[in-house]
């Protein structure tokens, strides 16, 4: 079967690596790919948000199935389009990705399903949700209600501050994703990104990860899209697993279909796990990036019948085989990175990390010119280490950063630092 990939960050290098060791695969596509997916697919140059182009495509070259990384197309509905014209696709359809797009969508759903979340209210109007701070007292979460580029959330420690944040959000600055917001309970306790695979009916517990989020070493500084990431997370045990399935998971898959909008794909749970138990802070309707680049390598089966199981309405209630190794991965951001970062530098000694035992190097935001690779993105590179234990995983992942020469970017050295203090269950 020919399958192509949609998207280019380091999370599709991660999918790409693991659709390339499916039996079931003749040829794979990537569209718009980046230099390190081009080792193992073909780049194609597609406009993603010309749907009836993309169908074109994939009739041309006989494409079975598409597999789509981010959420942006998926919010804007291009499994939609691929399913009506009769291909099939892994990810939600455009009403059941609003549990991604829309943070009010999620909340109501959270609501009349009985999911455990922080309590919120939603507001069109700057006055009320000022007002609304003012009788909760801060510290408070203000949220723009659509997709900001991970830019839409404040935790806010002052009243002023959620002002701030309030007069900002309703600004424009965000667009759409601004004309409504969220104010709701900032919770306590340990993130963990859990993903389940899903079939519109069934859900399969995947796996489960923790990522850094900020900048800056112990976790200071302003949000990224994550600087490493590390699978599985140590508190995420069997029986917490089990009963994030019973109800997060569960629920929202039996909320969606009830909704009319059944939810396929991989569903991401962001969760904090409070002293109550888990609760829901978002949900994400596609795999993380870097969390991807952890879980992914330590995948034991198929993953393109996996992804072919959840679009087709035929998953299997089992556990997914994962390798009991633990991974650890290191994001390289280029300077300037999560500002604007410093574009056209050089980067030598992948190779030198690549042929490293326990070592995969994933790339993000890199282009290739004159035989030299170059800077592109802000986040540029992943380095996955895998071992035994967290500790050698680190190890690996850091030897392999080391061996890569590139004056131009950084990475945070502390990455994991969060699984070894005692602190951990707190
Ligand atoms: P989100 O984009 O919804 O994942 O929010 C980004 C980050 O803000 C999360 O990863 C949390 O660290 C933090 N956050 C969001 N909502 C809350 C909340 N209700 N309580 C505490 N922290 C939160
Ligand atoms: N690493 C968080 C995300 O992919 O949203």
């Amino acid at each position: 079967m020919n399958v192509l990939l949609i998207g280019s960050g380091g999370r599709e290098h991660a999918l790409a690596n693991s659709l390339t060791k499916s039996p079931l695969l003749d040829r794979l596509y990537a569209a718009p790919g980046n230099p390190g997916i081009q080792r193992v697919a073909e780049i194609v140059t597609l406009d993603l948000g010309d749907h009836a182009a993309v169908i074109d495509f994939c009739r041309l070259m006989n494409i079975g199935f598409v597999v789509v990384g981010p959420e942006a197309p998926l919010v804007e509905g291009i499994v939609d389009a691929l399913e009506a014209a009769g291909l099939r696709a892994f990810g939600p359809s455009r009403a059941a990705a609003r549990l991604e797009g829309s943070k009010g969508f999620t909340k109501d759903l959270c609501r009349r399903f009985a999911i455990p979340t922080a309590a919120y209210a939603r507001f069109t109007s700057a006055t009320q949700a000022k007002a609304h701070v003012r009788k909760e007292g801060a510290p408070i979460v203000v949220k723009a209600d659509g997709l900001a580029a991970g830019k839409g959330v404040v935790v806010a420690q002052t009243v002023a501050e959620a002002d701030a944040a309030i007069d900002l959000m309703f600004s424009g600055i965000f667009g759409a994703a601004g004309r409504e917001i969220i104010i709701e309970e900032k919770l306590e306790g340990e993130e963990v990104s859990f993903f389940a695979l899903c079939d519109g009916e069934r859900a399969l517990s995947f796996a489960s990860a923790q990522d850094h989020k900020r900048v800056g070493e112990a976790d200071v500084g302003p949000n990224t899209g994550g600087m490493g990431a590390y699978s599985p997370a140590p508190l995420m045990d069997a029986a917490l697993a089990e009963r994030v399935m019973a109800e997060i998971v569960g629920p929202a898959l039996r909320g969606m279909k009830e909704l009319g909008a059944p939810f396929k794909g991989v569903l991401f749970a962001g969760l904090m796990i409070t002293s109550q138990g888990p609760k829901l802070i978002e949900f994400n309707v596609r795999f993380g990036d870097p969390e991807a680049q952890a879980i992914l390598p330590r995948l034991e089966e198929d993953l393109l019948s996996l992804m072919r199981a959840c679009a087709e309405g035929r998953l299997e209630e089992r556990a997914v085989k994962l390798s009991p190794r633990n991974a650890l991965t290191v994001v390289l951001a280029a300077d300037g990175y999560p500002g604007p970062p410093k574009k056209g530098t050089e980067i030598r000694g992948l190779d030198r990390a690549e042929i490293m035992p326990g070592v995969i190097v994933t790339q993000a935001g890199t282009r290739r010119e004159g035989g030299k690779l170059l800077a592109d993105g802000g986040r540029v590179l992943n380095v996955t280490g895998l071992g035994a234990t967290l500790a050698e995983a680190r190890a690996r992942a850091y030897a392999g950063v080391d061996a890569i020469d590139w004056p131009g970017g950084f990475c945070r050295r502390d990455i994991g630092w969060r699984a070894n203090s005692p602190s951990q269950m707190g």
